[in-house]
């Protein structure tokens, strides 16, 4: 774009040669009685392209326009130009007058051209401010913030507890090679506990754990006794997606491993636990089980924290619910993980985070927990 100040000078300099080129011609004229009559011509040929072009001006409705009559009258090729040219025909002595004629022509065009711009373009302003404008009474847009899921607020609540007991948080890795997930863990290959774990297998030895117990032969390879840790993290099953099974879902492991740990130790913290998160009431049962790194094992049930016991439909009507796995860390476990079990013992436990977070909040199925529904977040 030529900056404004610009262009009336390249005008100026476009006029004088113009004006150089027709002196040139000054003597190739017909006679002077026809020129006379020329410089009349010029005179209202000049009238009526100026009444014309303002006319255009003022039948423009847009910059466009605006800019189509600018090109049309003063523009090289314009109007204006063309009647230069015929400024051969004039008569020499008359030729300043019609080429100050023509300059005021021009300048009388261009001045209401750039009015006609300028009010058109105030008038543009002012129509975008006017769509622009803000309604502050309007209620501001809401910012949606998300909420916290169940799932995170019972994996916080239960590191809460295990923190105020001196337990130190851990993560394992999602990835596990089958040392980790079951050698290591006293399953060896061809062991029937591995059909219990429909396993996503990615390549021969590496797999998507299907338990965080991995993490206990992590921490316990560190060589720094003793343990006291809690590791919780997701897992993966081959599982079908139903109201109690998907095949992505959470674990938090427990282990503490130093000298002279027994089972009352074990009895004594996961009662107290489950004192800490379901009611000072909450009673524990132990019922053995069995698991390959724990001996002995055991399934711990609480007492239902709805009906207190006497049975209802969230316990079905048994009085008990099963919330974790544990037992004491099997020698052989301790053993491959360089740790002496003449010396050092331990116990360990496995909790289901969705078990935890549907029982709390009374969630009936897990697949809720999954959806993301901020409808139904919103309720924690
Ligand atoms: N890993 C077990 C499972 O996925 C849960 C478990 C049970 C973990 C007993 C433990 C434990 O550490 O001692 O079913």
């Amino acid at each position: 774009m030529v900056p404004r100040f610009i262009r009336p000078i390249c005008l100026r300099i476009w006029d004088f040669f113009v004006w150089k080129n027709v002196s040139g011609q000054r003597n190739s004229g017909t006679g002077t009685g026809k020129k006379e009559e020329r410089k009349d011509d010029m005179k209202e040929k000049l009238e009526q392209l100026k009444a014309e072009a303002l006319r255009q001006i003022e039948a423009s409705d847009a910059l466009e326009k605006l800019n189509e009559v600018r090109v049309g009258f003063l523009g090289k090729k314009g109007e204006l130009t063309s009647v230069l040219k015929g400024m051969k025909d004039v008569a020499p002595e008359d030729r300043p007058k019609i080429g100050q004629l023509v300059n005021e022509t021009r300048e009388q065009i261009e001045k209401v051209l750039e009015e006609a711009i300028a009010k058109m373009e105030k008038a543009a302003r002012e129509a975008q401010m006017k769509a622009e404008v803000i309604d502050v009474t309007l209620p501001a847009k809401k910012n949606e913030v998300g909420h916290r899921h169940p799932n995170t607020i019972a994996m916080e609540e239960v590191e809460r507890i295990f923190i105020g007991m001196g337990y130190e948080v851990v993560e394992g890795p999602e990835i596990e090679t089958d040392y980790y997930n079951f050698e290591a863990l006293n399953i060896p290959a061809d062991h029937p506990a591995k059909d219990e774990q429909d396993t996503f297998y990615i390549s021969g030895d590496f797999l998507l754990r299907t338990q965080t117990s991995g993490t206990q032969v992590h921490e316990m390879e560190k060589g720094k006794l003793p343990i006291r840790m809690i590791a919780p993290g997701r897992v993966f099953r081959s599982d079908e997606v139903d109201a109690t099974h998907s095949p992505s879902f959470h674990q938090i492991e427990g282990l503490v491993i130093d000298k002279h740990i027994t089972l009352a130790d074990l009895k004594g913290t996961l009662a107290e636990f489950a004192r800490e998160l379901f009611g000072e009431e909450t009673k524990v049962k132990f019922r053995p089980h069995h698991f390959n790194f724990t001996e002995p094992s055991a399934e711990m049930d609480v007492s239902c924290f709805k009906c207190g016991g006497s049975g209802c439909r969230f316990c079905k009507g048994s009085g008990w619910i099963e919330i974790l796995g544990c037992g004491m860390v099997h020698p052989n476990v301790l053993r491959m993980s360089k740790i002496d079990p003449e010396e050092y013992t331990g116990f360990a436990f496995g909790i289901g985070l969705e078990r935890i977070a549907l029982l709390k909040y009374e969630i009936d199925d897990m697949r809720l927990l999954y959806e993301n529904d901020i409808r139904f977040l919103k309720q924690f």
